[in-house]
């Protein structure tokens, strides 16, 4: 069987393609074939090393996969051969609150992640997908999809709202996506301009370009007639989020996500608890959340947005796209059906 394995932590070079025994499930285990992968972020980050609690070395990368299970182990019900699945990003975090050993088990990081042909996983991470979906397309939904999701729904986010997306990455476009079925009004700031028109294609109700407008938090606070938005998905981190303070109503919540916008100084906190805003952290998400995921894509008729596919033996390729940023969603691997 083929695999890809992070064998020293010094970016895409490190990733290297390797032959491994075929694996077999063991108890309360499913083997899958897997058929898509999509790239995140993180991804980035494992490649480089040094990712907190995603220390594994060597580690066969990537969170987000969507297969056919290929084979039963013991002691496994609900699932058969042939079902289409795909696996929560945090291996044993079922439901509720995690601890800390929970979030050490992520895929791809704290233990062996999807970037291979085949993988025995115990079936209580898994997921079915939805029938509507593609693999490419239900491979999306385990971390940019759940992230979005956790945050939105951990805020309590509703109809007549309006919602703060940052940049046009896979979180961002899956904020965008639910917020509109939640019933959100959604302004999207990016880069570019062509990019702020496909988030427009998608329901951005308004757009900002950070790049022509560095004091992007005015605009979309004039967008809000001065009151400022409710909900921000704040994936730039130190960067970005003193304007997304800036940007946010009194009483409303930021959600802290991603780093993509680093920055060398602290950013002033103190003006959100002048306004009494809430701050929530927030890490992917549970099984329970995928599944609501899922079905929340499922009534809603929501298609991940994919940039770009390619093929399993050019994924150094794929994460280097991921890291020119010339994406819009997401970066997906996809491997062959047998
Ligand atoms: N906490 C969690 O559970 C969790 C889960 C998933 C991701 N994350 C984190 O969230 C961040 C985004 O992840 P992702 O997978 O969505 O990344 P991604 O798909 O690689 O998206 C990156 C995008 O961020 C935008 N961006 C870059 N600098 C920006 C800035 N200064 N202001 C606004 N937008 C900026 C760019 O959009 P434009 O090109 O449109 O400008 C870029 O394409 C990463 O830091 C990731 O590690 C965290």
């Amino acid at each position: 069987m083929k695999a890809y394995q992070v064998t020293k932590p010094v970016g895409v070079d490190g990733l290297e393609m390797v032959e491994l025994p075929e694996p077999r499930p063991a108890r309360g285990e499913v083997m899958v074939a897997v058929r898509a992968c999509a790239l995140n972020y993180r991804d980035l980050g494992i490649v480089r090393g040094g990712y907190y609690r995603n220390d594994k070395q060597p580690v066969i990368p990537v969170s987000d996969m969507a297969g056919e299970i290929a084979e039963i182990g013991e002691d496994v019900a609900g699932f058969r051969a042939g079902d289409r699945v795909t696996a929560s990003f945090v291996r044993d975090w079922i439901t509720g609150p995690p601890d800390d050993a929970v979030l050490r088990t992520g895929f791809g990081g704290g233990v062996d992640g999807f970037l291979r042909q085949r993988v025995a996983v115990p079936a209580h991470c898994l997921v079915a997908i939805p029938p509507s979906m593609s693999f490419a397309q239900a491979a999306t939904l385990p971390c940019a999809g759940v992230t979005a999701w956790h945050a939105l729904t951990r805020a309590a986010t509703h109809a007549g709202q309006t919602l703060l997306l940052l940049g046009t990455g896979g979180v961002s476009m899956f904020g965008l996506q639910l917020g509109r079925a939640l019933g959100c009004r959604c302004i999207v700031t990016s880069s570019s301009d062509a990019k702020l028109e496909r988030a427009r294609g998608l329901g951005a109700a308004e757009v900002v370009n950070y790049k022509a407008e560095p004091e992007w938090q005015v605009a979309v606070r004039a967008l809000t007639g001065g009151r400022g938005v409710d909900h921000v998905l704040e994936i730039g981190g130190a960067g970005t989020l003193a304007r997304s303070i800036a940007a946010t109503r009194v009483g409303g919540t930021i959600s802290i996500i991603g780093l993509v916008a680093r920055a060398e100084a602290n950013p002033p906190v103190m003006p959100a608890a002048l306004d009494c805003m809430t701050i929530q952290g927030v890490y992917v998400g549970s099984r329970a959340m995928l599944e609501e995921l899922v079905a929340a894509c499922t009534i809603n008729r929501i298609e991940p947005v994919i940039d770009r596919v390619f093929d399993f033996a050019d994924a150094r390729a794929a994460y280097r796209h991921l890291a020119s940023q010339a994406h819009v969603g997401k970066v997906v691997v996809a491997l062959p059906g047998d």
